[in-house]
């Protein structure tokens, strides 16, 4: 049943993968590749190295953030692939500490130096400020913070803006002041944990979800439901949990810094999960990864 409803939504949007390149279309028109690369806890030194190999893989859409600290070696990568600059997607974040608009504003200055880019394809809010650490001003914090996006977006620094780690709750409040609505939310989602009703609410609002954590951390990897599915196909559980994800037309974010799991994750396009093992992955409880609550954190 949940399958159906996915697949409803998957023909009405008619923006079928079908390769590692194959894009999605945001609600301002811009394409973006429908599978990324995750560089969260990559360490600085080895990114150029993991980046470029992920380039030479095919991936086309690295997502990173001022928080990882790795911007640079993002940034070079891409530099020095050799392609041009329009064929590479590039995501970063604002870090919590950097809310309000003017804040916001000079970090993006460093995070345009960082990576060395001359454009961002897109630029999310991290995380929401939330009421358990700002009560009552958490709202005007987001709603400043996003005018400064739109900002930047006018001013054309930016293809795209949107949000991460942001649930319906937070959206409502910021559609209160928002000029321009976001295109993207970013949050986890992975096999034990599919935040099915974020995800319809970003639907309903034309806004893609990109699932961070499409793997669990690693942690949904061992589930043996995961693996006897993966085994009827000859993959690997990690491209299960992976096709999971694009069949219900959201957009996953894998990370590793090893190159034979680098290229088996961009493996996902020659198979296809029946109804029920949708269901039944969809399931599934407490396999792991942060599973964290946006308005509980301390952060
Ligand atoms: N917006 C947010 O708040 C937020 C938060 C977290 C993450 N993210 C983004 O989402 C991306 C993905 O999330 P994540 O890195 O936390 O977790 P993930 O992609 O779910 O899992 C990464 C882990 O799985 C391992 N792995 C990857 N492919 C594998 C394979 N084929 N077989 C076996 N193990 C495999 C990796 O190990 P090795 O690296 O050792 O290969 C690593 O330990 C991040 O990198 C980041 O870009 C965003």
């Amino acid at each position: 049943m949940l399958y159906l409803i996915h697949r409803v939504k998957e023909e009405f949007m008619m923006q079928k993968l079908t390769s590692l390149t194959s894009p999605l279309e945001l609600n301002n028109g811009v394409k973006i590749p429908g599978l990324g690369f995750g560089t969260y806890q990559t360490p600085a030194d080895v990114t150029y190295d993991v980046v470029t190999k992920a380039l030479k893989a095919g991936y086309r859409h690295i997502d990173t953030a001022f928080l990882y600290g790795n911007e640079e070696g993002v940034g070079k990568a891409i530099k020095d692939s050799g392609l041009a600059r329009e064929e590479v997607f590039v995501t970063s974040k604002l870090w919590n500490t950097d809310r309000g608009y003017d804040k916001t504003m000079a970090a993006f200055e460093k995070t345009m130096a960082n990576l060395g880019l001359d454009y961002l394809d897109l630029y999310l809010i991290h995380w929401p400020a939330n009421h358990k650490q700002f009560g009552d001003e958490a709202e005007k914090i987001n709603a400043e913070t996003w005018r400064a996006f739109e900002d930047l977006y006018k001013a054309g620094k930016i293809k795209a803006i949107g949000l991460s780690n942001f649930m319906p709750n937070h959206i409502d409040a910021l559609l209160k002041t928002a000029e321009i609505k976001p295109m993207v939310n970013q949050i986890e989602v992975h096999p034990g944990w599919p935040q099915t009703e974020a995800i319809r609410y970003n639907e309903r609002h034309g806004i893609l979800t990109e699932a961070w954590a499409p793997l669990g951390e690693a942690a949904a990897l061992s589930n043996e439901t995961i693996a006897q599915i993966a085994a009827k196909y000859g993959k690997s559980t990690a491209q299960v949990c992976l096709r999971w994800g694009i069949q219900q037309g959201i957009l996953p974010l894998p990370k590793s810094v090893h190159e034979e799991r680098i290229i088996q994750n961009t493996d996902i396009f020659d198979f296809e999960l029946t109804e029920d093992e949708m269901d039944i992955i969809g399931a599934l409880r407490n396999l792991g990864g942060q599973c964290k609550v946006p308005d509980q954190v301390d952060f």
